[in-house]
């Protein structure tokens, strides 16, 4: 390997103790890929088993904490006891492999797809549609809801636990429930719940305390606890990077292992205005600075995007699309053999790469969404 990429491999240690073996990620990707019923599928850990080899961790394909949050077809639940066997299945896979194994807990709130709700209805902060297609008014949370879905974040953190897991990545991003609270958009409660910033601020906090309960009366080893957040939304009122930023210091206030930033390209400027160019992952490891380790993400296709993105002092990155093109891409980075990354996909891969059915004929019907060669 050229010496140029050592930074890539040099270990990382999480507060919690937790110890990563290079600054590699695999990102969270939902694969459409598990039962209906949410329990972890063979098909998923194929997926997984080919892609856990290279990196420091792998974040899952989000889980559903309760059954109204389900947001995705085939989309893995962690909201009962009865699915612990399969994401032992999961978890084993990953770390069978040499990774740390993270799992992605969320509440699809507004962004639920009707059909996949069993009394159609979802649900969020303010009855407020997303202005997304196809997606229906959400019923406004009851308080007692809201305590429920609190105590359902704890819930499945302890299963994440007693799976076998190494971490739990809150998904606090890409406009699903903790965001709708946060948001101006999705959030017109004046209950403690909305209204100013810091109310706005208090689902989210009260989830990551419930996880950080779970953590605390479960783990009996060093266990991650992350958090992933979206700097901008475009919806008006949305979330602007004047609420993102006093978030964030909140945010490495929690003692938090991670703050990872979802965003689609790592050098990305705003997506609300596009006069301001400087990128919002630079924006935040600027904001919180060594207080916590920022998760930079985005488009990093080959070693030197990755080195450019680490030279910048953001200390960990994922890799989505990336991975999913290039199952061995950290090996192959580790053994000097940069030039037979792929960056793109042919449509013949699907067997090759392994990757699950439904995933594969959506990437395939998203024009532009993967580099796909003619
Ligand atoms: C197929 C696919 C599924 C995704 N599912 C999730 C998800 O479950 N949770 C999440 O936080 N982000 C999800 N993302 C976003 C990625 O984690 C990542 O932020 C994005 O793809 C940009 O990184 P990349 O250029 O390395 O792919 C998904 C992305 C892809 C391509």
């Amino acid at each position: 390997m050229s010496s140029k990429y050592n930074p890539l491999f040099e270990g990382f240690t999480f507060k919690s103790g937790v110890r990563l073996e290079n600054r590699i990620l695999m990102a969270p990707m939902t694969n459409f890929a598990s039962e209906e019923n949410g329990v972890v599928s063979d098909e998923e850990l194929v997926y997984y088993k080919e892609r856990s080899g290279g990196v420091g961790a792998v974040v899952t394909a989000v889980a559903y904490v309760i059954r109204g949050g389900k947001g995705f077809v085939n989309q893995i639940g962690a909201d009962s006891d009865d699915k612990i066997p399969g994401l032992k299945r999961l978890a084993d896979t990953i770390k069978g492999e040499g990774a740390k194994a993270i799992l992605q807990i969320f509440h699809a709130g507004r962004m639920a797809p009707p059909e996949l709700l069993e009394d159609g209805q979802s649900v969020s902060a303010s009855a407020v549609a997303a202005p997304r297609p196809g997606l229906v008014t959400p019923r406004e949370l009851t308080e007692t809801e809201i305590e429920e879905i609190i105590q359902a974040f704890g819930d499945a953190a302890r299963r994440a636990i007693q799976a076998g897991f190494d971490g739990v990545e809150i998904h606090g991003a890409n406009t699903y429930l903790i965001q709708q609270f946060f948001s101006p958009h999705s959030n017109r409660r004046t209950d403690k719940w909305g209204g100013t910033i810091e109310k706005r601020m208090a689902f989210p906090l009260a989830v990551i305390d419930s996880v950080k309960a779970a953590v605390k009366e479960h783990a009996k080893d060093p266990f991650v606890f992350g958090y992933r957040i979206s700097p901008e939304e475009m919806e008006n009122p949305g979330i602007t990077m004047d609420d993102t930023l006093p978030f964030v210091d909140t945010l490495a206030e929690q003692e938090l292992d991670y703050l990872s930033v979802s965003v689609q390209d790592f050098w990305q400027g705003s997506i609300r205005d596009e006069q301001d160019k400087k990128s919002r992952v630079l924006l935040i490891q600027e904001r919180v600075g060594n207080k916590v380790p920022v998760i930079g993400v985005g488009s990093l296709y080959t070693p030197e995007d990755v080195k450019k993105a680490l030279d910048t002092g953001v200390p960990l990155l994922a890799l989505g699309r990336e991975l999913i093109i290039e199952p061995k891409w950290v090996q192959k980075v580790e053994a000097g053999e940069t030039g037979t990354i792929a960056t793109s996909l042919t449509k013949d891969d699907q067997e090759r790469l392994k990757v699950p059915d439904v995933l594969w004929s959506t990437i395939m019907k998203t024009p532009g969404w993967f580099p796909v060669e003619d």
